[in-house]
């Protein structure tokens, strides 16, 4: 089965670039940057991701991202998520960026979109892993700094296919950025927020009432509504889930208490993701692997489950079909 797990096609629809920066790397990009982590080793660091809360793992996160200083950082983060989709034939990638981590540190955002771009066309062009990438405002911040972080995108709008919402839910929730989700959907953008991951199920419907977001990022919050669950299922609105992360972060104490596949029973278009996995211990396939273990998945359930991550994804209506065709041949 693990191997079925990992040969299978599936995309990833909910990873945060920023999130795949593997301790090593981090070593390696400070030291060619010249900057001192306050961990002595790669162990120390590892040791650190004991996370108790969303908050306790964005403070590391954010600190971890200053490594990031140069396009080539930025190229080299993404080229080694890449590889790692390779191995595990993830085909295709929606990656979210926060350019708000980098360009508070003076980073150019021409700096981070450029390094990211080239990578993932690359990806395209020698391993046939097609991609749309996602520009996460933090919502921490506040409506002005995301509205002048998407005005700092509009040169490289043929870059971006949608905008995002991340970091603390709690305190920051989806009506604070109302208005710059209707700018950047006028200016042709999809829109996808985290909502109902820390945070209650009115995060959720305010994500799709004022928001009007294409899919919801975790959305695990969700079964505490009955009539929520009724209309995700009815709209056909996809969540995408990401159960090593929700562990990790204390979302469930244990995987067996998980209830995506729940979800999936009820109707709801859940997906399998990794978020960070550089911290929470796996990338997609180990995801799988986990619900496996944890709650007895079975075979139909991840086929499944891959079937929903094309099905929902944001890539052509060509690819989709070429990808779920893939998947066909498993049954
Ligand atoms: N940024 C990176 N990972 C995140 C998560 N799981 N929730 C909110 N913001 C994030
Ligand atoms: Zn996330």
């Amino acid at each position: 089965m693990d191997s079925f797990l990992n040969s299978m096609p599936k995309a990833e629809l909910h990873l945060h670039l920023e999130g795949t920066l593997e301790p090593e790397l981090m070593f390696a990009l400070a030291e060619r940057n010249g900057i001192e982590l306050p961990y002595a080793s790669v162990d120390e660091l590892s040791r650190a991701y004991n996370f108790g809360n969303l908050q306790d793992f964005l403070d590391l996160y954010y600190q971890g991202a200053e490594v990031l200083q140069t396009e080539q950082d930025f190229y080299d983060l993404t080229w080694a998520y890449i590889e790692r989709c390779k191995a595990q034939n993830v085909i295709h990638i929606e990656p979210f960026f926060d350019p708000q981590t980098h360009t508070e540190r003076s980073i150019p955002f021409a700096t981070v979109i450029r390094g990211i771009s080239r990578a993932l066309a690359d990806a395209e062009s020698k391993y046939g892993i097609s991609s749309g990438l996602i520009m996460c405002f933090l919502r921490h911040l506040s409506e002005l700094e995301a509205f002048n972080t998407l005005h700092q995108a509009e040169p490289y709008l043929d870059n971006i296919i949608g905008i995002g919402l991340d970091s603390s839910e709690q305190g920051h929730p989806p009506a604070k950025f109302e208005r710059v989700f209707a700018k950047a959907r006028s200016m042709g953008l999809l829109a996808v927020a985290h909502a109902g991951e820390e945070g209650p199920a009115q995060n959720i419907i305010d994500a799709l009432d004022l928001l009007h977001v294409d899919r919801i990022d975790h959305g695990v919050r969700a079964t505490d509504d009955a009539e929520l669950m009724q209309r995700l299922a009815q709209e056909k609105m996809a969540l995408t889930v990401c159960p090593l992360s929700n562990t990790r972060l204390r979302v469930f104490d244990d995987m067996s208490q998980h209830n995506i596949l729940q979800m999936l029973e009820q109707g709801v278009k859940v997906t399998v993701n990794s978020d960070d996995p550089a911290y929470f211990g796996g990338y997609l396939t180990e995801n799988f692997i986990a619900l496996e273990q944890g709650l007895g998945m079975t075979r139909g359930q991840a086929l499944e489950l891959a079937r929903n991550s094309f099905e929902y994804s944001f890539a052509s209506p060509n690819r989709k079909a070429e990808m779920l065709a893939l998947l066909g041949k498993l049954g």
